[in-house]
């Protein structure tokens, strides 16, 4: 049997001005694939994951030229430069997750999972934040999913940056969300908070069917997380296959110089960089072995320092 199309995008551009960001992309996703998008900084992956949400209208089709459209759920969301009236409702259906944390400062966690059900209810209720008793108890569902329910009484701002993704994720779970499309999620987080959101993501959609496409700036994730990659260079897909095809020789084939961005820095490089007390950690480790060796060498400096101080 086929799997069902959920996703389907075709012959997609996008220019701001005269820089065109995307160049005629067309890919599909099956439902419950769990699929990477891999590119070093500009290549598009944000731009993309916009247009799948129609929060960034494509651009019309050139003269003559393919039709060009993205169509969630067998419905359009654009076609041909347009967001579709279709878009809200299919809008519903899609979680979207992003690299910034999206949380509602002043607002309790509770109350911020709850906010991932404003488009599925009526205005007057949405409008006032009136949510039913049944409506939390599915957001502290959605949050001992992602296991932070004894968090749900903090306000947004007082939690980690690894606890405000899981919350995100929380808030497409209350959504009912079918696909999840996640904008490098854990590029600002550390290692483990970073391990931790992609085993979530995994798990909803192994458990769950929920289908999941995920940028990520970093190869080594999406080898470890999704079965299939797809990669971007200066707008276009220039690989779509197994994550597995994804060695350094076949992407510094692909990407020449550019591919040295597109892995985790060498485990030295990583303790270094916390025994000198830098604050910038380079994104999270996680290929197989390697994140599992990262944590091991910072719990070990910790506890040095430790003894130290
Ligand atoms: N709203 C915008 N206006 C003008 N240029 C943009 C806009 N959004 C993105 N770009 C440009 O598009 C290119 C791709 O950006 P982006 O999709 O954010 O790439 P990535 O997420 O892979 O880093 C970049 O050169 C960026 O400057
Ligand atoms: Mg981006």
């Amino acid at each position: 049997m086929k799997a069902e199309p959920i996703l389907v995008v075709r012959h997609v551009s996008k220019s701001f001005g005269n820089c065109q960001v995307l160049d005629d992309v067309s890919f599909s996703l099956s439902r419950g694939e769990m699929v990477g998008l891999i590119g070093a900084s500009g290549s598009g992956k944000s731009t993309l994951i916009r247009t799948i949400a129609a929060l960034t209208p494509i651009d019309r089709e050139k003269d003559k030229g393919a039709p060009c459209s993205i169509h969630l759920f067998d419905q359009a969301i654009q076609k041909n430069g347009c967001v579709t009236r279709a878009a809200a409702g299919l809008r519903s259906r899609v979680g979207v997750v992003f690299q910034q944390f999206n949380l509602v400062p002043r607002l309790s966690l509770l109350m911020n999972v709850c906010l991932g059900l404003l488009g599925r209810m009526s205005v007057i209720p949405a409008t006032f934040g009136y949510f039913t008793q049944d409506q939390k108890v599915s957001a502290m569902t959605a949050l001992k999913r992602v296991g932070i329910a004894e968090h749900a009484l903090k306000r947004g701002s007082q939690l980690s940056g690894g606890q405000q993704q899981r919350a995100a994720i929380a808030r497409t779970l209350v959504q009912n969300a079918e696909i999840i499309i996640a904008d490098e999620p854990i590029a600002s987080l550390d290692p483990s908070s970073a391990r931790r959101v992609m085993d979530i993501l995994a798990d909803l959609n192994k458990r769950d069917n929920i289908t999941v496409l995920v940028s990520l700036h970093q190869v080594e994730y999406a080898m470890r997380y999704c079965p299939r990659t797809i990669a971007l260079k200066g707008g276009k897909i220039i690989y779509d296959g197994p994550s597995s095809a994804l060695t350094p020789e076949f992407l510094s084939a692909l990407y020449g110089a550019e591919s040295e961005e597109l892995f985790l820095p060498p485990i030295e490089s990583y303790a270094a960089t916390i025994q000198t007390g830098a604050k910038s950690m380079p994104d999270a480790a996680v290929a197989n072995g390697h994140l599992a060796a990262l944590d091991q060498q910072r719990a070990a400096i910790n506890g040095a320092r430790h003894l130290n101080s």
